[in-house]
């Protein structure tokens, strides 16, 4: 199994436990960090549904939390209840792009992959010289 399919395998399994008793949308996220490292993350949601929180973010916030080795070299998003591929919302985008390395993959399923970057253009930063 090549790195792509193991870290979409490892999205998936986490995406069993996603807590989304109201979209019933399971969502599952698995991060790499430079010294091999995974941390992984699913949705969970609120009752007070805007306390939600994706799988993506619960995964790049886990490896912070954990003193993981920024910025982060891959990260692969699954969602069990919709087929094709899982394109992360806006919100993580911007996440991504403050944690993730400029090349690193981002695998959506489907066989297609992104960098942070290419998923947010022209992302909001403090520093107007960092490139994008
Ligand atoms: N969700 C994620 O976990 N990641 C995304 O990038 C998009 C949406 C979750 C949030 C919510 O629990 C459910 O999917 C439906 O929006």
């Amino acid at each position: 199994m090549d790195d792509r399919e193991a870290l979409l395998a490892q999205a998936r399994a986490v995406a069993e436990r996603a807590f989304a008793p109201y979209s019933q949308f399971r969502v599952g996220a698995a991060l790499k960090a430079a010294d091999g490292s995974i941390y992984i993350g699913c949705n969970v949601e609120s009752i007070s549904y805007g306390l939600t929180v994706c799988a993506e973010r619960n995964a790049i916030f886990a490896a912070v939390a954990a003193g993981a080795s920024r910025p982060f070299v891959a990260l692969a998003v699954a969602c069990l209840d919709a087929a094709g591929p899982c394109m992360p919302c806006g919100a993580c985008r911007q996440v991504m792009v403050e944690h993730l390395a400029c090349d690193a993959p981002v695998y959506v399923g489907g066989n297609l992959t992104f960098t942070a970057a290419q998923l947010l253009p022209h992302a909001f930063k403090m520093d107007p010289a960092d490139p994008d």
